[in-house]
């Protein structure tokens, strides 16, 4: 096996698809909520992509990517046996893990991908974990056996009532939070959806944790691409997060930030498909 190497590739729903790529290094030292940066040509864009899972003994990573842009895109072509030129790794901080009792995992769309790795690991820390999956339908829901086989009980909610309960990830975890206490919450997903759950757990004052995705670049601190508002203080997130406490952040600025190249974005899709 070559080093970067898709040695594995599976399509997990329409547009979202599993790589396993050798990546010893990487595998020996990686921890439930670290990411890596990748480009896939010598001249494209770096992006941050969440390590899902890891086997040290074969040396391989795992990443689950939905596909929404160009680089994306171009990744989820790649085949297996080809090789991602450019691949760092692992960065940002580990997860935070203790027993804190039970806790509720909310993943939406792809969130449910980097959540699955931490669920685990607060399982394996002897906390009760209780998931919610929130996709827009039913074929867009990942990693529910996954997530099942370490949870209490599994949740699921999608937009247009393909699939468990019509709604969205807030409302089942309305009806969680009203019937029993609930000693932290982990959240990730769309930043609209992390930014209305924290709005609801800061009424309950139930500790919550949120993984942001800025626009990464470098992923080491020096860009200063990734900043954003927590606590009234500036952070980096690949340097100081991803993870941080939702309560303190200032989700709205990050909203305006993330949508700041979006027509070059566009631009660049319209490229790649001519
Ligand atoms: C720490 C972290 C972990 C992530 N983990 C995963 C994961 O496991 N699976 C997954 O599918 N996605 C993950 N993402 C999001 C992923 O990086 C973006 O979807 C990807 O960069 C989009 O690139 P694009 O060229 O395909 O799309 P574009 O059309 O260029 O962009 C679409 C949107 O993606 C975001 N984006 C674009 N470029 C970047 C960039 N360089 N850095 C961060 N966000 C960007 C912006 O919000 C943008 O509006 C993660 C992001 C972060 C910050
Ligand atoms: S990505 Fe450059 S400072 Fe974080």
């Amino acid at each position: 096996m070559k080093l970067n190497e898709i040695v594995n590739k599976k399509e997990l729903a329409p547009s979202v698809k599993l790589f396993d790529i050798y990546a010893p290094n990487i595998a020996k030292k990686c921890l439930p909520g670290n990411f890596i940066i990748l480009m896939v040509s010598e001249y494209g864009e770096r992006i941050p992509l969440t390590i899902n899972d890891c086997d040290r003994a074969k040396g391989t990573i795992r990443i689950i990517v939905q596909e929404i842009g160009r680089t994306t895109q171009e990744l989820g072509k790649m085949k297996v046996g080809e090789i991602i030129p450019n691949l760092m790794g692992p960065l940002g901080h580990a997860s935070h893990i203790e027993k804190f009792g039970k806790v509720v995992c909310i993943g939406g769309g792809v969130g449910t991908a980097v959540m699955y790795p931490i669920a685990k690991a607060l399982k394996e820390k002897g906390n009760e974990v209780i998931t919610i999956i929130g996709a827009k339908t039913k074929e867009l829901v990942i990693l529910e056996e996954e997530m099942k086989k370490i949870s209490s009980s599994v949740h699921i909610t999608t937009d247009d009532g393909s699939y468990g309960k019509k709604g969205f990830v807030t409302d089942a975890l309305n009806e969680i939070l009203s019937a029993q206490k609930i000693d932290r919450v982990f959240a990730i997903g769309p930043l609209i959806m992390m930014k209305i759950i924290s709005e609801i757990t800061k009424q309950y004052s139930i500790p919550t944790i949120v993984s942001l995705n800025p626009i990464m670049i470098d992923g080491t601190g020096m860009c200063g691409g990734c900043r954003v508002s927590v606590g009234n203080e500036t952070k980096f997130a690949c340097v100081d997060g991803p993870e941080f406490d939702a309560h303190k952040v200032n989700f709205d600025e990050l909203l305006h930030r993330n949508n700041r190249f979006a027509e070059e974005e566009q631009h660049s899709c319209k490229l790649q498909e001519k």
